[in-house]
């Protein structure tokens, strides 16, 4: 199926945060289908988080429509979308095994309970850490801890992923792997994932769409389909020059350099 054809998962249709009188994100209209991996690209302060707060069910938008597969949020009727999450820290418990952590998961999904330790013992060995499903989280590296929180976001039939900068914590050797990694475990699983990053490089490599925002209150600057097959190499030369055709994209609407804005991000 082309992605035309695969259902929505996403759709946001004239979204506007403001906060009293000042607007925080201006006006986005996008639409996010199953099994896509979309990055979100915009500079610090134009209303990312104020956005991912809105299309995770967390606060209602001032303006526009959200809806998750056939649902509209945040209507007297509806519920909460469930949704898989990777954060920039782990956000494991620390008192509960891996085991207990994904099973804490699943207490909140609708899997029924014996699919349970099938479904753990799968998603360990697609992430390579089955060895350590009664280990404590402390016990682990960073990249094992969020290899660990990528499984409890894949865990539970998510309608789809959000995924906030997870990788920037990581030391580069040990984010380069994951990111190796992170498309071919979306693909196995037919996961969609919204994941937002300050890297354009990263957004190249990973994403088949990067909705790249103006600086704030955001907009769509530009849906950019990347163009680009995979398996995809990170040191590839063709990465680099998508990259700096975004980064020249990108200059003059975001206002400043963007080795400036990497570093007040
Ligand atoms: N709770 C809030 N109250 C008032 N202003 C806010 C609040 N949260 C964010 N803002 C403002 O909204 C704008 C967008 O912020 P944010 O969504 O955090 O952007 P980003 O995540 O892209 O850095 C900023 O100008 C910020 O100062
Ligand atoms: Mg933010």
């Amino acid at each position: 199926m082309t992605q035309e054809t695969r259902p929505s998962i996403l759709k946001c249709e004239d979204l506007g945060v403001s906060y009293g009188a000042v607007p925080a994100v201006g006006r986005l209209d996008f639409d996010i289908r199953k099994g896509e991996f979309v990055a979100i690209l915009g500079p610090s302060g134009c209303g990312k988080s104020s956005m991912l707060n809105v299309i995770s069910g967390l606060r209602a938008p001032t303006r526009g429509r959200v809806h998750v597969k056939d649902q509209e949020l945040f209507t007297p009727a509806s519920k909460p979308p469930r949704l898989g999450y990777v954060f920039q820290s782990h956000r494991l418990l620390p008192w509960r095994t891996v085991r207990q952590n994904l099973e804490i998961a699943l207490a909140a999904s609708e899997v029924p309970r014996r699919d349970w330790e099938a479904r753990i013992d799968e998603i360990l060995s697609i992430l390579h850490i089955a060895q350590f499903k009664d280990a404590w989280p402390m016990r682990l590296s960073g990249g094992q801890r969020q290899r660990v929180s990528i499984a409890r976001a894949l865990l539970v039939d998510p309608a789809y992923i959000l995924m906030d900068e997870p990788l920037s914590t990581l030391d580069e050797v040990t984010a380069r792997s994951l990111r190796q990694e992170l498309t071919g475990i979306c693909q196995r699983t037919d996961a969609t994932v919204v994941f937002v990053t300050h890297s354009i490089r990263e957004a190249v490599y990973l994403a088949d769409r990067i909705l790249i925002l103006t600086r704030g209150p955001a907009e769509i600057f530009e849906d950019y389909t990347v163009p680009l097959e995979r398996p995809r190499d990170y040191d590839d030369a063709r990465i680099s020059e998508v990259e700096a055709d975004i980064v020249r994209r990108v200059q003059a609407p975001w206002g400043l350099s963007v080795e400036k804005e990497k570093a007040v991000a």
